[in-house]
C-alpha cells in the first residue's frame, strides 16, 4: 500500500502498513522503546477495517513477522512492550522468549461498569509483556515511576529482617499489576477510537523505559497516545497507523498540522457538549457578553458555569 509521512520537530507520523513502514523506513538498531498494541484478532472494527484474520495461525504468523522487525529496529539497550489479547499471549510469550528477554508479565487491571459476563468470569485485565534486548544493559528509571508503598510506610512499621531495623520505605517500584482506569467518554483525553489506551499507562512505560531525547516507536498508533505522551515527556516519537481517520487524530494531538486536505482538525464535540451548545440558553450566553460582573443583572450565573462556558468559547474559537 502507499505510504505517507508527516513530520514536525522530533515527531513523525507514518500513514501506512506497520510491516512495510518498519521494513522500509526505520533503520535497524535505532529505536530505544517500542510499545505495540496491535489489533487483537477479535473482530473489532477500526473505522470499518475488521480486526479478524482468516485463521488463528494466520494472525500469529502476521504478529511474528512484525515482532522480528521490532526486535531488529531496537537498539541493543532497547525495550519492547507488547499488549495482546489474553488468549494469544501464551503463543507470543513462547515465541518471544527465544528472541528477547521477558522481564515482566504485566497485568493492566481496570474495573468495568459496562456489560458484564453472566455465565463465565468476565475479563477485567489486559496482559502486557515487558521485554529487553540485553538483560544486563537496559533503561529502567526506577526513580521516575515510584508509587506509594501503602502498607509499611503509612503505619510506620519497622522492618526487622534487615541488619539494622528501620522504617519501611514509603515508595516502591510498582508491582506487575497496574490498576489504571480505562479511557471513558467523559475524560478529557477521550478520542473516537474503540481501543484507546490511557495516558497514565503510557506515562509509566515511557518514564520507566526511556530517557529524554530517546526515540519511542508505536507501530499501531490508533489515537497516538504513545506519541502524545512521548512528546509531553521530551522524547522523540514515531507513530505508524493504517487508518486515515486516526492519522488525523495524531496530526492534531501532536500539533503537527492544524488542517488536513482542507479540513480543520478539531476534537469531535461530545454529545453532552453538543447539547449544551444547542440549548437556547447556552447560545444566549455565548452570543452576547452578558456577564459583566459590574452589572446588576439578576441573571448572574455561578463561577463554575462561567468557567465551563468560557472553556467552550475558547474551544470553539480554536484556542484549546
Ligand atoms: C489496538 S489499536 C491501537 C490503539 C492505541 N494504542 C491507542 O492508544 O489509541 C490498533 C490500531 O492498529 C491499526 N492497524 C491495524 N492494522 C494495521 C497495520 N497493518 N499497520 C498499521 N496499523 C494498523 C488500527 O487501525 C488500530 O488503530
Amino acid at each position: 500500500m502507499d505510504m505517507e509521512v508527516f513530520k514536525k520537530d522530533d515527531h513523525a507520523i507514518f500513514w501506512g502498513d506497520a510491516i512495510e513502514v518498519l521494513s522500509g523506513n526505520i533503520p535497524d538498531n535505532s529505536v530505544d522503546l517500542i510499545f505495540a498494541d496491535p489489533p487483537y484478532n477479535i473482530g473489532k472494527s477500526f473505522n470499518g477495517r475488521k480486526d479478524k484474520w482468516e485463521s488463528e495461525e494466520a494472525y500469529l504468523q502476521w504478529c511474528y513477522s512484525w515482532f522480528d522487525l521490532c526486535i531488529q529496529k531496537l537498539k541493543s539497550t532497547g525495550s519492547f512492550y507488547l499488549m495482546a489479547a489474553t488468549q494469544n499471549m501464551p503463543y507470543f510469550d513462547l515465541y518471544l522468549r527465544k528472541k528477547i528477554h521477558i522481564l515482566s508479565r504485566l497485568v493492566w487491571y481496570y474495573d468495568s461498569s459496562g456489560v458484564q459476563a453472566r455465565r463465565y468470569f468476565g475479563s477485567l485485565y489486559e496482559p502486557i509483556l515487558f521485554c529487553v534486548k540485553d538483560k544486563n544493559e537496559y533503561t529502567f528509571n526506577t526513580g521516575d515511576i515510584l508509587v506509594e508503598a501503602k502498607t509499611g510506610a503509612k503505619r510506620r512499621l519497622i522492618d526487622y529482617r534487615i541488619p539494622v531495623p528501620a522504617i519501611y520505605n514509603s515508595n516502591k517500584v510498582p508491582g506487575n499489576v497496574w490498576e489504571i482506569p480505562r479511557v471513558r467518554y467523559r475524560m478529557d483525553e477521550y478520542e473516537n477510537h474503540p481501543t484507546q489506551k490511557p495516558v497514565e499507562l503510557l506515562e509509566r512505560i515511557i518514564l520507566a523505559s526511556s530517557n529524554t531525547g530517546d526515540v519511542v516507536l508505536d507501530p499501531f498508533s490508533g489515537t497516538f497516545t504513545t506519541s502524545f505522551v512521548a512528546k509531553k515527556l521530551g522524547r522523540k516519537s514515531i507513530g505508524i497507523e493504517i487508518e486515515e481517520e486516526y492519522i488525523k487524530i495524531g496530526l492534531r494531538r501532536l500539533q503537527i498540522q492544524t488542517h488536513y486536505k482542507g479540513e480543520e482538525l478539531r476534537r469531535e464535540l461530545r454529545s453532552y457538549e453538543k447539547k449544551i451548545l444547542q440549548s437556547n440558553s447556552a447560545s444566549y450566553y455565548l452570543t452576547k457578553n452578558r456577564w459583566n460582573t459590574n452589572s446588576h443583572s439578576k441573571l448572574k450565573p455561578s463561577s463554575k458555569f462561567i468557567n465551563f462556558i468560557t472553556t467552550i468559547k475558547l474551544y470553539i474559537s480554536g484556542l484549546i
